[in-house]
């Protein structure tokens, strides 16, 4: 069987990282070869420019050059690790992608989605994840979990809750946008609730994949 882009998104602290190892584990004991990256990042260059992206508090960011280095990092991505992988027949799982960059630079900082449709196109050509997990869970609840587990909040992380809003209110958008790519789970759940509904929607997935391989 061939392998699939499965990306996970949600807010900052929603439980995205958490749920990506689930995910690795459920493929892995299928027979699947996994491979786990993450976005802004999941490249030497990328990794670079994530450190600019969240760390560069001193050095303001225009928007627009947010968005660019968003798509820079995606790029390398894509040529270094991404596409060569689902070419092996790997699965790859994303934590963020492209539906993180409508929500925090078209939601968040304001930026039309015309403008990162066109950079989107050009970027990604062809590629688009197969499977989108949407960890949705109330701005305040998500905020609580990123607080308890410690550190100096990143520039996403700092930002106020109208610009978490706008992050939450795009994701919901595009997840009804795209119902048949994105699965949105209520995140605010218990971890066992979560984890039950996620691998219901796996399982569901899995089973589509064998019948098109089949067929
Ligand atoms: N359903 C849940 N119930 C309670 N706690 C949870 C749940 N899901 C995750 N957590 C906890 O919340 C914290 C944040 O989770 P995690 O690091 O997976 O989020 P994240 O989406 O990867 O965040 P970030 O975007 O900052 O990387 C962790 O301490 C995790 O154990
Ligand atoms: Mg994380």
């Amino acid at each position: 069987m061939n392998g699939a882009l499965l990306s996970v998104e949600g807010a900052d602290g929603c439980g995205k990282s958490t749920h990506i190892g689930f995910i690795a584990q459920w493929l892995r004991k299928r027979g699947a070869a996994v491979l786990c990256t993450r976005e802004p990042g999941g490249t030497a260059v990328g990794e670079s420019l994530r450190q600019i992206l969240l760390h560069a508090a001193a050095t303001p960011i225009a928007d627009r050059c947010e968005l660019l280095l968003m798509f820079a990092a995606r790029a390398q991505h894509l040529d270094e690790v991404i596409v060569p992988a689902l070419a092996a027949g790997k699965w790859v799982l994303c934590d963020r992608f492209i539906d993180a960059t409508y929500a925090y630079q078209g939601g968040g900082r304001g930026i039309a989605a015309q403008d990162i449709e066109i950079l989107e196109q050009w970027t990604h050509r062809a590629v688009q994840p197969d499977l989108t997990v949407l960890l949705d869970a109330p701005v305040e609840v998500a905020a609580a979990r990123t607080r308890q587990r410690g550190g100096k909040p990143d520039r996403f992380e700092g930002q106020q809750a109208d610009f978490k809003q706008a992050v939450r209110r795009v994701y919901q958008a595009r997840a009804a946008r795209f119902p048949q790519r994105i699965r949105v789970l209520d995140a605010k759940q218990p971890m066992a609730q979560v984890r039950a509904e996620l691998n219901t929607v796996l399982a569901t997935f899995w089973q589509q994949r064998q019948r098109a391989h089949e067929h």
